[in-house]
This record gives structure tokens, sequence and C-alpha cells, in this order.
């Protein structure tokens, strides 16, 4: 395990700990149905698996941690385990509400949160109140998020604009601005447990040139160790962003 701490940018660089990790939690399901449990103690397990890997990639001098925690695609899913994670998360918002200052950890809500129930949305503004207070590491959780819909909600956000003299042409840069990602550097390396080998819909336009690791290891399971190796393997690809070397 890396248990030196590298926090300022420079060191960061030459340990090779990417600035911005992304994780699709995956597995959970399929975690709780190996021990004979009910699918909803997979997500439970998987908050506490969040918990301990958000910590340590703070203390390894990560600034940005993006995890997706529930898609636009996964309301298709039987009504009692949507219930189940949306309790979840009303319980993981208000526990982030009181440790983020305690923590050093500043937690940002990414998805459309006008989906959400007016409870979660409440939370959800809370907990952006009191992360506005947080200097330093940074969890970003994706919340009935979609990486399409996040793109088509930018576009129409820049046509209000571009339409009411507020927006100049449309650059690259500029359209960032408009994602839920605003401000944040792109993913150096994407990581998804679970064994799948898809996006899923996640971070489609900030994706672009991250690094992706895959790993059969189910997300409770997941550990500091295997995140070490995700980065022990980051660290040897070469990345080229379309030049040479
Ligand atoms: C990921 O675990 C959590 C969510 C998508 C909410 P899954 O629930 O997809 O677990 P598997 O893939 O069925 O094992
Ligand atoms: C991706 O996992 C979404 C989240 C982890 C939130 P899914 O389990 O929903 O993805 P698919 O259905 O296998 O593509
Ligand atoms: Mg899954």
């Amino acid at each position: 395990m890396t248990d030196e701490r590298n926090n300022t940018a420079g060191e960061r660089e030459q340990s090779g700990i990417p600035r911005h990790i992304a994780i699709i939690l995956d597995g959970n399901g399929r975690w709780a149905k190996k021990r004979g449990l009910p699918r909803t103690a997979g997500h439970a397990a998987g908050a506490e698996t969040f918990r301990r890997i958000a910590l340590y990639c703070r203390d390894i001098g990560v600034d940005y941690l993006t995890v997706y925690a529930f898609s636009t695609e996964n309301w298709k899913r039987p009504t009692e385990e949507v219930k189940t994670i949306m309790r979840l998360l009303d319980k993981y918002l208000h526990e982030a509400i009181e440790t983020m200052e305690r923590d050093g950890m500043k937690m940002r809500i990414f998805g459309d949160v006008s989906g959400l129930s007016p409870e979660l949305q409440a939370l959800a503004h809370t907990a952006d109140t009191v992360a506005d207070r947080v200097e330093g590491f940074q969890a970003n959780i994706c919340l009935n998020y979609g990486g399409r819909d996040e793109i088509v909600h930018a576009a129409r956000r820049y046509a209000t604009d571009l339409a009411s003299g507020k927006a100049g042409e449309l650059t690259e840069e500029l359209f960032s601005s408009y994602l839920y990602s605003a401000g944040i550097p792109d993913p150096d390396l994407l990581i998804r447990p679970g064994g799948e080998q898809r996006l899923s819909n996640f971070l489609l336009w900030q994706c672009a040139y991250a690094e992706f690791y895959f790993t059969d290891v189910l997300w409770p399971d997941f550990t500091p160790e295997e995140l070490d190796r995700a980065i022990a393997v980051f660290r040897s690809r070469d990345r080229r962003y379309g030049g040479v070397k």
C-alpha cells in the first residue's frame, strides 16, 4: 500500500499519482448474490467501500475522485431496489454533510438532481453549501447521471445563453464549462471493477483521453491495495495524446 502522502502537485506528478480518478462502482448485486444476500445488501457494502477508497485517495494525494453511483438507466431496476438505493443515498448525504469539513473532503453531486425526490434535492443543495466551505480533495458522486444526458443539458444551456447574447462562439473549452465537471481536469484514470468492460454512459466527454483499468474484483471487495495496482498500471502507460514520443 502506498503510505506516503503526496500533497503538493509537484510531488504528485513525480509519484505518478493520477490527479483525477473516475470509478464505475459496479458489482454490488453479484457480491451480495455470492453470499446469499439480497442485492440491496451489496449496495450497503458498496457505500462502505466508497468511504474507505475516497479517504485513501485523499491520503495519497489524488485531487479529484468521480464515482458513478446511479445512472439515468438504473431507473429500469425493480422499484424496491431503486428505493433502497435512494434510502442509502439519503443516509450517505446526511453523513457527508456532517463529516465533510472534519474529513477535508469536498463532496459534489453530478447529475440531473431535478429527477430525484424533493428530500434528496434538498440534501444535495445543503451538501453543496457545506462543500463551498471545504478546501482540497474533492469527491464527485454521479447520481441520476448519464453522459449523453449531461451533453444534451449542456447543449441546451449553451443554446439559451447564445440566444440571449451571454455566450460567444462554441469551442471545446467553452462547452466543457457547461458540463457538471466545469473547472475540473478530465479523469486521468478510469477504473471499472465488476468484470464488465464498457462505459455504460459514464463521462463520455471527459474520458476522451483517460487510461482504462478493468478488474474482475466486485466493488464491495475493492481495496486500497487494488487501487495501488490500478495506479501502478496507469504509471506504466505511455500517454501520447495522438502525438509521438
Ligand atoms: C452497481 O452495482 C451499483 C449500481 C448500478 C447502482 P450493480 O447493482 O450494478 O451490481 P451488479 O452489476 O448487478 O453485480
Ligand atoms: C453502471 O453499472 C452504472 C453504475 C455503476 C451506477 P450498471 O450495472 O448499471 O451497468 P450495465 O447495466 O452493466 O451496463
Ligand atoms: Mg452492474
